[in-house]
């Protein structure tokens, strides 16, 4: 395997500096945008990136405005050292790393709400979210001014927030998704899969089999309703403490539906232990 030093910049200045060199250059430039503590998921996602652009910029940023007052922002896991380790070894030419005070020198008085699309899901339990993903998101494309950014398709309701924010800003970026990655059981990868116990672990498995099986059941015409409510009745019994929500929603406007018209998505968030997990699959005829 080759490894390449990759340097870690922190300044807005300095990142403009480098991405009008490149462009000047006539290099495209692709951004992945992350919360650190990497893992082989986020690293597919630079492998798309460098896929459709020269240059390949990491950001890496636990965002202070995502995250309530009870969530685990102070024990989300940190790791600079081991994240630039894994990204030397891909095509990342740039990791842009801002302090909290260079992302928000002073606290952000403007609020973005992507509406429709942000409601229900995982706004019920974390309704401060996806303002604060949808600011710092939009924040980094203006610093960064990317041609193209990546985002995981295991956040689903985030990534089409994300392109929706995009298309009503006009900002000029492309939004490519990547599918998500999982371990050999299934389980789809997620920064907060440390935080499980392995019992707890050893049930995180069942979700996404749980899961296809309901889609399965969905697609071969079993009444939704039912089917969820007895989705959610085996999930408990598979060992996870709560169902924060198993819903069928559309997948472009990510409305709730009853009836399978058109292309459909299966979203699902649960509570085992401390640690809440998100899957989500395509139901499709
Ligand atoms: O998906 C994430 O890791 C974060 O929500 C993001 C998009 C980097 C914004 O902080």
């Amino acid at each position: 395997m080759t490894t390449n030093h990759v340097p870690i910049i922190r300044t807005v200045a300095e990142v403009r500096n480098q991405i009008t060199d490149w462009k000047n250059q006539g290099f495209t430039i692709a951004l992945v945008p992350t919360m650190g503590a990497l893992h082989r998921a986020h690293l597919s996602l630079v492998d798309i990136a460098a896929q459709h652009a020269d240059k390949v910029i990491v950001s890496i940023f636990v965002n202070p405005t995502q995250f309530a007052p009870q969530e685990d922002f102070d024990r989300y896991p940190k790791d600079e050292k081991a994240d630039a380790e894994s990204l030397s070894t891909t095509q990342t030419a740039l990791i842009y790393a801002p302090l909290d005070s260079e992302m928000y020198p002073s606290p952000s008085l403007t609020s973005l709400s992507v509406a429709s699309l942000s409601e229900g899901l995982c706004s019920n339990s974390r309704p401060h979210f996806f303002g604060g993903v949808s600011l710092v998101v939009t924040k980094l494309f203006m610093q960064v001014q990317p041609d193209i950014a990546v985002f995981g398709e295991k956040d689903f309701q985030q990534l089409q927030i994300i392109r929706q924010l995009v298309r009503d800003l006009d900002i000029p970026v492309d939004i490519v998704s990547g599918p998500t990655v999982r371990e050999d059981d299934g389980l789809a990868m997620s920064s907060r899969n440390k935080y499980l116990q392995p019992d707890e672990r050893l049930v995180a498995g069942q979700l996404n089999k749980i899961l296809r099986k309901t889609a399965r059941s969905v697609i071969d015409g079993a009444p939704i309703d039912e089917t969820l409510l007895d989705a959610e009745k085996r999930l408990i019994m598979a060992g996870f403490d709560k169902v924060d929500y198993l819903e069928l929603r559309a997948s472009e406007t990510l409305l709730p539906i009853t009836r399978l018209t058109q292309e459909a998505r299966l979203l699902v968030a649960v509570h085992i232990g401390k640690t809440r997990l998100l899957d989500n699959c395509p139901v499709v005829q």
